[in-house]
């Protein structure tokens, strides 16, 4: 099943009598599917997080078509957007983005905070998601008594509290060893069997084998 559909991307910095100008992305057409991975990769500048921003509704084409899970979402407003964002997307960066005075629970519990989720069915939900990627242990822990791995384990059941159809990361094992990469990539690709799209961004070859699918953008243009 089809969950993102772009047609014809293209992005822009810069205004239009400016000499700095930059062509971000240029024309991308792309069709991404539930139960998939894709590894997005490119060098340095190529435009990979450009487009993990537009998918995941952080910010606007220049001009093209983005339809998410069949509506198009381009034209909408922000406020659409970021209700969108909330309900069908979750992010995961390289540095965590981490609430760093808030325990573990209170982070993966951030996302519903405006949801009309009562507290019983948050308590179950985070505690789920928290067995899940092996933190149950970790519940009142602060982020800065946490490995590298543990921080991200607590990222990704933040992404996954609304339930969202996509999961975007954008370098996630980044920071990580070698060990704790694949346990992470390991936890990731178990994600795609929930009905869900995994779009990840990396420059390593060993990370997109994980993929089902690997997206090679070159100056802003999808090379496939
Ligand atoms: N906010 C911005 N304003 C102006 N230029 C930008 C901005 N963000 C990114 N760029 C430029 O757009 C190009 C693509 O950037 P980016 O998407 O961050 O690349 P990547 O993630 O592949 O390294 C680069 O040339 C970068 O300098
Ligand atoms: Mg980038």
């Amino acid at each position: 099943m089809e969950s993102i559909r772009v047609f014809n991307l293209c992005k822009t910095y810069g205004k239009k009598d400016e000499r700095i100008q930059v062509h971000a992305l240029k024309n991308v057409t792309l069709s991404l599917e539930t139960n998939k991975i894709y590894a997005i990769m490119g060098h340095s500048g190529s435009g990979k997080s450009t487009l993990m921003h537009i998918l995941g509704l952080l910010d606007r084409p220049s001009s093209g078509q983005y339809f998410l899970n069949n509506r198009d979402v381009a034209k909408l407003s922000d406020r659409q957007q970021a209700h969108i964002r909330n309900r069908e997307v979750g992010f995961v960066f390289q540095a965590y983005n981490l609430l760093p005075r808030y325990s573990v629970y209170k982070n993966v519990e951030m996302p519903l905070t405006y949801s009309q989720v009562s507290s019983a069915d948050r308590k179950k939900r985070i505690n789920k998601l928290l067995e899940q990627v092996g933190l149950g242990h970790r519940v009142h822990h602060k982020p800065n008594e946490l490995s590298g791995g543990e921080r991200q384990r607590v990222a990704i059941a933040r992404a996954l509290i609304m339930n969202p159809t996509v999961i975007l990361a954008d370098e996630p094992t980044g920071n990580l060893d070698t060990k704790t990469e694949k346990e992470i990539m390991t936890l990731l690709s178990d994600l795609k069997d929930e009905s869900r799209t995994i779009v990840l961004v990396t420059h390593e070859m060993e990370i997109a084998e994980y993929a089902d699918s690997i997206i090679k953008i070159r100056d802003g243009e999808v090379m496939e």
